[in-house]
């Protein structure tokens, strides 16, 4: 069977426990393993603006061996100018894998159902799967494990990253909080799944609006844009209906000691977050940044060894 990471719940807790020892490894054996080698390519399609994640999925499929081919999605137009169906069939007979950073979920949907290879979801309106994967690594360096651990995040949680910490997080075991102004609460759909799956992890998922409340003891804080791509319109708005969410030494000081400051990137310093903290001593972005290609690696090597069968490392 083709195995995707379309949502984070693709991978059942086991799955994603599995995933994150490989990132493990992978990180600490960089350009030793090549399971990609021949070299097979990886089709790395962009509909929307990118700097981290084009960076790390060519330079992780470069180290495993591989072809990374970026594909401009402004000239391959997929969905109008040939179906997603098509472009599916035709990428998947030149390509081992396809990695897809777009808009609508049901896009990463449809290019899964015909693609024929594995499918990456690199950033969809709904969800940011790698982005998590990268970011548990993360806590695992920098807390020694995830399972028992709150993790706050504060601002749009029905943007991709709300939706993404709740259903990894919870299948790391961890208690989720999220965040956010009324009229930005995570899909209550997602919100039901975290819960679910938290519920056979022992950790827990709960929207708490008033950020002072949900910081309390917090381990990780994490944040995002107030404005996503795509929203650019709303800039001016959001920026005053989310001000009592920004990141600061204020809603710091309630985390719990040794509380680690998180962000996906690109980050606007003053609006979602403030330069002391961003730039501050509990801050590991720089770590996140860097493990966004070590979890990458892992998650295709995994993928490739589930659609083919082991012994591809
Ligand atoms: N929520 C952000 C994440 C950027 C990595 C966006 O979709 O623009």
């Amino acid at each position: 069977m083709t195995r995707h990471f379309l949502r984070d719940d693709d991978l059942s807790p086991a799955e994603l426990d599995q995933v994150l020892d490989l990132a493990a490894a992978l990180k600490a054996d960089p350009y030793g393993p090549k399971p990609l080698a021949g070299p097979r390519t990886v089709a790395i399609i962009f509909d929307k603006p990118t700097l981290r994640t084009q960076a790390s999925f060519a330079a992780g499929v470069a180290e495993l061996g591989g072809n990374p081919m970026i594909v401009d999605g402004n000239l391959a137009q997929i969905g109008t100018r040939e179906s997603i169906a098509d472009v599916a069939r035709v990428l998947g007979r030149q390509a081992g894998v396809i990695v897809w950073r777009t808009h609508d979920q049901s896009r990463i949907e449809e290019m899964a159902a015909y693609a024929g290879v594995p499918v990456v979801n690199a950033l969809t309106d709904q969800f940011h799967p790698c982005q998590t994967v990268a970011d548990l690594l993360t806590i695992r360096e920098h807390r020694g494990a995830t399972a028992g651990l709150t993790m706050t995040f504060l601002g749009d949680a029905a943007c991709n990253m709300g939706h993404s910490y709740l259903l990894a997080g919870a299948a790391a075991g961890m208690h989720v909080r999220v965040s956010c102004p009324v009229g930005f609460e995570p899909d209550a759909g997602i919100l039901a799944r975290a819960q679910e799956i938290a519920a056979t992890t022992g950790g827990s998922a709960a929207v708490v609006t008033d950020p002072k409340q949900a910081c309390e003891g917090a381990d990780v804080l994490v944040t995002d844009t107030w404005v996503s791509m795509g929203k650019e319109t709303e800039a001016a708005a959001r920026a005053e209906v989310f001000a009592p969410w920004q990141l600061n030494a204020d809603l710091l000081a309630l985390g719990a000691d040794g509380a680690i400051v998180m962000h996906c990137l690109p980050a606007y310093r003053g609006k979602e977050i403030t330069a002391e903290v961003l730039d501050g001593p509990r801050s590991v972005i720089w770590d996140q940044a860097e493990n966004r290609r070590h979890a990458q690696k892992a998650v295709i090597t995994w993928l490739l060894e589930q659609t083919e069968g082991p012994g591809r490392r």
